[in-house]
């Protein structure tokens, strides 16, 4: 299994891992975007040349941003998500951005634990944030 950075011919997976795992996902432009724009933390992991799941940060002023992370059905819970998400840290590291964000929705038990267990803490809740009117925390995490 390997992280690496994201390549042109990964995106097709990566939107198909995207509509997989979300009712309202980025539609294929937008992934197409943050793959002109922010390649350096837009991560994919890799077992048997397959893609397995992505993550994707942006910055924003000297802020890191997670906007999305999502890992394949079958690989799920077996710490790759974990993984992934250490390794987006130390690329932000290794750029000195060490306050990042992220969003997610309240009900995703699975993301807000593998978070909080990265030492993510929420700060805000965010009223009807999503598409359905749900609501969101807003997590951040400071170098530990
Ligand atoms: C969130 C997600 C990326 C986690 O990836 P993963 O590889 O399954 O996570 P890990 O195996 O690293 O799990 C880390 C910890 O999170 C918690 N966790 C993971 N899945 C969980 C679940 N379904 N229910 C409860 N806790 C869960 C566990 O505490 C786990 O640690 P443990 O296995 O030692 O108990 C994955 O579930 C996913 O792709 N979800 C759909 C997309 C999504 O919601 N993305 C986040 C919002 S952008």
């Amino acid at each position: 299994m390997i992280v690496r950075t994201v390549e042109a011919d990964d995106l097709y997976k990566v939107i198909d891992i995207e509509y997989q795992n979300f009712d309202y996902p980025y539609p294929p432009e937008i992934i197409n975007f943050l793959y002109e724009s922010y390649r350096d933390t837009f991560l994919v992991v890799e077992t048997n040349k397959a893609i397995i799941g992505f993550v994707i940060g942006i910055v924003q002023k000297k802020e890191g941003h997670i906007l999305v992370i999502a890992i394949k059905d079958e690989y799920k819970k077996k710490g790759i998500g974990t993984f992934l998400m250490k390794k987006l840290i130390e690329v932000y590291e290794k750029k000195g951005i060490t306050q990042l964000k992220l969003e997610v929705r309240t009900s995703n038990l699975a993301a807000i634990t593998m978070y909080k267990r990265l030492g993510f803490k929420i700060t805000n809740r965010l009223r009807h944030y999503y598409e359905n009117g749900e609501d969101g925390f807003l997590l951040k995490r400071e170098r530990t």
